[in-house]
């Protein structure tokens, strides 16, 4: 006997409701990326008198979510009295109280010392590998080549044998807001260092690794991405959902967003500019979201069916430098042409190859422009038939879930997809439909 569900609303609100209180969130999860984490490693590569010189570098081994500008911050809490001598490729946002140093004028005094990395055009004496990009750090799945960032520290105070060294405690990585959490410092091996020739191998005095993991839900409280979707089967096009990222509210906050045809928007954006820059300026949508993800399912033929992506930046006060998105759906295992965009299967459970993550071509689009007639980036997607799975109906052309930057973007609810004319209105879900559903809600909510 086949086991048939009703797919009504009150199903849907109830299934959402029993999933999330059964599977709290676990705190930095991402189903898509299940070993995702930042990695700082601290290696000692010599001592001096009073301590020791270290590199630090952190490897951003996330598949797509990388560190954009104004970049990271990080900080920690050193164990004992040690000082910052100096520093390379990096420096301390502040000296703090030397006053108790005679001589030598040390770079950090301050118990709690937070660094940043350089900016481009560092004179070359001040540079290191890995350094001076500013902070920003792309991911392990977009260009592992640039995915990591270092700098170089001279130590005092410390001692000065693997014995006498404490690690420091409490690191706290800004990226550059909230959202990452660091897990205690761990001795590892020693790092290998192979000669450029080959022929030798030297070897750090010390080495430990910190891991810092993501969560969305540390990094802000509302959604900052949603989804629209069309069809050219059905004219009606599904807007994001309403109040999705925030409401617009004339009364209690005027100013909130900005009207497009304003004719103050320029002196608008800039004046808002200087003041708090991290808070999105929108443009005024029913959704307030800074971003929208719009997918337009196209054209079908015999063979394959074509599928528009757009991607809308609405933010006044952002372009998105080395923008990625993440998108699932059943399709992707047979994606068989994708136009200007880069395109890599993740297939973090190895035999299920349903999703995708799509970056902008260098030079070319990888650069999403601020709201306005240029704040865009366009793709399409052809996808070949598998004619055992593939169907116009029950919103099937539709993507199962979008992340942009590593956020997860809103969809609209199920039953407002727009559908094949030719379809009944009520709709039976089969139990395996149901069960995908029901996991979808869980790593929605985790
Ligand atoms: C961090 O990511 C790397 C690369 O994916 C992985 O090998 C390592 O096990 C991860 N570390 C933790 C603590 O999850
Ligand atoms: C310190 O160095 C000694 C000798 O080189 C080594 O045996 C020991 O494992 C090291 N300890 C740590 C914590 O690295
Ligand atoms: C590290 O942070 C925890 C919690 O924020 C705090 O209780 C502890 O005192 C801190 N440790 C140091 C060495 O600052
Ligand atoms: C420490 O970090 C380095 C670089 O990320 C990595 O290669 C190494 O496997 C890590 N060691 C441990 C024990 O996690
Ligand atoms: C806010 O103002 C805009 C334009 O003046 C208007 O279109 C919109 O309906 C107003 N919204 C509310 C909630 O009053
Ligand atoms: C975005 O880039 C354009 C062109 O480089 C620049 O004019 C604009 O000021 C930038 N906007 C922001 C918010 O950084
Ligand atoms: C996943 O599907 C894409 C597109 O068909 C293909 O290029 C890729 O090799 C597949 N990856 C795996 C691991 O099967
Ligand atoms: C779609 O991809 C799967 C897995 O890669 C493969 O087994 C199947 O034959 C493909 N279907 C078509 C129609 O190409
Ligand atoms: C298109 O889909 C919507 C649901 O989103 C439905 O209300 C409408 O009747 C559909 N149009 C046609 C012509 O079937
Ligand atoms: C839904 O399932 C029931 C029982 O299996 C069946 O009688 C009914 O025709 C189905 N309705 C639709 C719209 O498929």
């Amino acid at each position: 006997m086949e086991l048939c569900f009703k797919f009504t609303t009150p199903t849907i609100l109830l299934l959402f409701l029993l999933s999330c209180f059964f599977f709290p969130s676990t705190e930095a999860y991402d189903a898509l990326d299940p070993n995702g984490n930042i990695t700082i490693k601290w290696d000692i590569i010599s001592w001096a008198p009073d301590g020791y010189v270290a590199v630090v570098t952190m490897f951003n081994f996330q598949q797509y979510r990388h560190i954009q500008a104004p970049g990271w911050t990080l900080g920690w809490t050193w164990a004992k009295k040690e000082v910052i001598w100096s520093m390379m490729g990096g420096q301390a946002t502040e000296q703090g109280d030397c006053s108790k140093y005679k001589t030598g004028n040390p770079h950090c005094c301050k118990k709690d010392p937070t660094i940043v990395d350089l900016l481009p055009g560092t004179p070359y004496n001040q540079q290191i590998a890995n350094c001076c990009k500013g902070g920003v750090i792309n991911s392990w799945g977009q260009d592992p080549t640039n995915a990591a960032s270092s700098f170089q520290l001279s130590v005092g105070g410390s001692g000065t044998t693997n014995k006498t060294v404490k690690l420091p405690r409490n690191f706290t990585l800004k990226a550059p807001g909230p959202g990452y959490t660091c897990g205690p410092a761990k001795i590892v091996k020693p790092t290998k260092y192979v000669s450029s020739d080959g022929r030798r191998v030297t070897q750090a005095m010390m080495t430990w690794n910190i891991t810092c993991t993501y969560s969305q839900f540390l990094a802000q409280k509302t959604p900052s991405c949603c989804v629209s979707l069309s069809s050219f089967y059905n004219d009606t096009i599904v807007p994001c959902p309403t109040c999705t990222c925030g409401c617009q509210n004339n009364i209690t906050q005027p100013g909130s967003c900005v009207d497009p045809d304003s004719p103050y928007l320029a002196s608008v954006v800039s004046q808002q500019g200087k003041t708090n820059s991290f808070a999105p300026l929108v443009q005024c949508t029913s959704h307030m979201c800074p971003i929208r993800v719009h997918w337009h399912v196209k054209q079908n033929y015999k063979d394959y069916w074509r599928v528009k992506v757009t991607i809308t930046n609405f933010n006044y006060r952002m372009n998105y430098t080395l923008w990625n998105l993440v998108v699932q759906h059943p399709n992707f295992d047979n994606l068989t042409q994708i136009f200007s965009f880069n395109y890599k299967p993740l297939n973090p459970y190895q035999d299920i190859n349903d999703t995708a993550m799509l970056w902008g071509v260098k030079y070319y689009n990888d650069f999403l422009m601020q709201a306005g007639p240029l704040g865009n980036a366009q793709s399409e997607l052809l996808f070949r038939k598998d004619k055992s799975t593939f169907t116009f109906e029950k919103g099937w052309a539709f993507p199962r879930r979008i992340y942009f930057n590593g956020d997860n973007c809103v969809m609209p609810p199920p039953e407002a997809y727009p559908f094949l004319p030719s379809a009944t209105i009520r709709q039976n879900v089969s139990f395996i439909n149901l069960l995908i559903t029901l996991l979808a809600i869980i790593f929605a909510c985790s």
